[in-house]
């Protein structure tokens, strides 16, 4: 086969030159004014936790507590935290190890997927955030795979294709089953969105996200304060925290547990509640001490879905839908296309 060629230089390249002492100007941030809104989460308003195995096996009681909690966090927090869900913890780990597997390939082989641009692209490699727009860099490494409708993977490491495929089917049911509670939260029936999202054709896409350590973490970032599309993110790490939800203006820190999914809100479930469940905005930092794994499983509509306000939510009269119906594949162009900070892409189909 033909040798691939190097497209971009990664920012593990980088981190691991040994020159290297200081964070180049072209990843520098000016000093962050939000820094001093950063905080720990306070015991008197934790990060909602999850018991995802009592929609299934609880009393009725427990059972509507639960999507009653899920409601609560969908629209108070657009973040939390799921515990005894149906992932299996060894799963999670051979998954995380076969990511880590892969950014340590050869960069000639990873590189065989860089310079994929577009959002349909079934695997991309790539660097900082939005990079054709992105002004500073982001001190992050990235690949983007498709995994449904159609399941693709990397060739490489050898082990990536059957664990990442188990993976994806594992967190595919989660999230459909998620939806389903929290439709019910909305007083819908409980496969509502999963039959108007079309998730049996629905686009899943994982996200690995590779942050090597960084000599001034103070002055860079992993990646801006943004809002995902999609209806869940369903994030696990691998071990290193870095991740921030922005909570009533403030940064919280999500503290590492093993064995849980840190599940955010995305936009098209804020579409679709007409506003009532708010997709959560979140950033990534970096640390100076030890490489930061973090893999995003994104549930989504359809490509072909039109997401709009369920009509089963807005009237006329009180509550007219707040924002207009797109594509999803609409919505990931102008994500794509867009500077994307905290909610501008939402923001565009807000009426
Ligand atoms: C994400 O934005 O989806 C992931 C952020 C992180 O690395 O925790
Ligand atoms: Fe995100």
């Amino acid at each position: 086969s033909t040798k691939n060629s190097i497209i971009f230089r990664s920012v593990k390249t980088l981190a691991e030159s040994p020159e290297l002492t200081s964070v180049p100007s072209s990843y520098t941030f000016a000093t962050n004014p939000d820094d001093e809104l950063v905080t720990d989460p306070d015991d008197d308003d934790p990060i909602p936790v999850i018991d995802y195995s009592l929609l299934f096996i609880g009393t009725p009681d427990q059972r509507a507590k639960t999507i009653h909690d899920l409601g609560r966090a969908c629209e108070e927090w657009g973040f939390f935290m799921v515990i005894n869900h149906s992932v299996p913890k060894s799963l999670m780990e051979k998954m995380v190890d076969q990511v880590f597997a892969f950014f340590n390939l050869k960069e000639e082989d990873k590189q065989e997927y860089a310079g994929n641009k577009n959002v349909t692209d079934p695997i991309r490699y790539g660097t900082s955030f939005n990079a054709s727009m992105d002004r500073v860099k982001f001190w992050r490494d990235f690949i983007k795979i498709i995994v449904h409708p159609e399941f693709h993977s990397p060739d490489k490491p050898p082990a990536f294709r059957d664990t990442c495929e188990e993976y994806c089917r594992k967190t595919r049911e989660l999230g459909r089953e998620l939806l389903k509670g929290i439709s019910e939260s909305l007083g819908l029936e409980a496969d509502y969105i999963d039959r108007t999202m079309n998730l049996d054709h629905g686009l899943q896409i994982i996200a690995a996200n590779l942050y090597s350590p960084c000599p001034q973490p103070d002055l860079a970032m992993g990646m801006p304060p943004h809002s995902d599309h999609g209806l869940l993110n369903l994030l696990i790490q691998n071990g290193v925290c870095g991740l921030q939800v922005l909570h009533n203006k403030k940064w919280i820190n999500v503290s590492s547990a093993p064995n849980r999914f840190l599940v955010l809100v995305s936009d098209h479930l804020e579409i679709l509640s007409n506003g009532k469940y708010k997709s959560v905005v979140h950033r990534a930092v970096v640390s100076n001490k030890a490489t930061r794994i973090s893999l995003a499983t994104v549930i989504a509509p359809s490509l072909d879905t039109v997401v709009e306000p369920a009509s089963e939510l807005t009237d006329n009269q009180t509550n007219p839908a707040a924002y207009v119906g797109m594509k999803h594949k609409d919505y990931m162009e102008l994500q794509r296309t867009n500077h994307l900070y905290g909610k501008s892409v939402l923001n565009q189909v807000k009426i």
